[in-house]
């Protein structure tokens, strides 16, 4: 009889592919192909999930934050609210960040200065941030890594590692000390001198490019419940507007 529950358990083990909750991708990549779905075991979630996708009508929320890479009061509100609320609510919302805030940009030749309010190491951390923007889909899981660690420019290359490891920093300097950056910087101090209203502070939040006191206010409360509140579609579970089972991907022991 013993034997027989063992026989049982084994065969069940044996059904149940070996690894299935390990996969080579990471959890952003998962539904981007159906063969990574198959190879993640999360194909039913993945169809599911662009199934809705489809049904998202409205525009999403835009949330922009004007911001500077050693600013404490940004580095907590992009780690403990930006950052957690697009990881929920990210069908519904986009986000555009921009790094810059109070600094000031000369020219010098055929190229801009920059002078930052937290010294040099702001101007390099919004540089990188700047690239890293224009070089990888990943860029916002990078900044707030960056933004989250003890060190924001130190934990650079380890925070790739993690999240874009193809992306080098050899490549990446080659922005950082280049046109491109340069560039790049500067768009960036042109979108924050025509901010409307001119920013008094940072971090600064614009929704879908307005900016209020009241916008502010609330967003700084809980983005989560603004970006919700402002959605003109159909509220997505996360809001707590629909009541349908959906599917999550569990690993039993067994
Ligand atoms: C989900 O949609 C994306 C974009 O439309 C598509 O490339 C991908 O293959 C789809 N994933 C699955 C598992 O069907
Ligand atoms: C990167 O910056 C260049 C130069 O401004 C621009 O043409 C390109 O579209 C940007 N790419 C992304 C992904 O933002």
């Amino acid at each position: 009889m013993k034997t027989v529950i063992l026989l049982v358990i084994f065969t069940v083990g044996l059904n149940s592919p070996l690894g299935r909750c390990s996969c080579p991708y990471p959890p952003a990549k998962w539904c981007s192909s159906v063969s990574s779905a198959v190879q993640c075991g999360v194909l039913k979630h993945c169809l599911e999930s662009n199934i809705s996708k489809s049904h998202l009508t409205a525009e999403p929320v835009q949330v922009g934050l004007y911001y500077e890479s050693l600013c404490p009061g940004c580095r907590a509100f992009l780690v403990n609210m930006l950052f957690p609320t697009w990881i929920l609510l990210n069908d519904i919302m986009s986000v555009d960040l921009v790094p810059y805030g109070n600094a000031q940009e000369k020219t010098q030749g055929q190229k801009y200065v920059f002078e930052c309010q937290h010294g040099e190491d702001e101007c390099l951390g919004n540089m990188i941030e700047t690239c890293l923007l224009n070089m990888t889909e990943m860029a916002f899981p990078i900044i707030f890594c960056m933004e989250s660690s003890s060190d924001v420019l130190a934990s650079v290359e380890s925070c790739l590692k993690v999240y874009d490891p193809q992306l080098s920093m050899d490549k990446l300097n080659t922005c950082l000390k280049g046109d491109l950056g340069n560039q790049l910087m500067h768009q960036n101090a042109q979108q924050t001198a025509s901010l409307k209203p001119p920013h008094q502070y940072v971090p600064w939040v614009t929704i879908n490019g307005e900016h209020t006191e009241d916008l502010q206010q609330k967003a700084s409360t809980s983005l989560f419940s603004l970006v919700c509140s402002m959605y003109k579609g159909s509220k997505p579970p996360a809001c707590g507007g629909s009541q349908t089972q959906h599917f999550k991907s569990y690993c039993h022991n067994e």
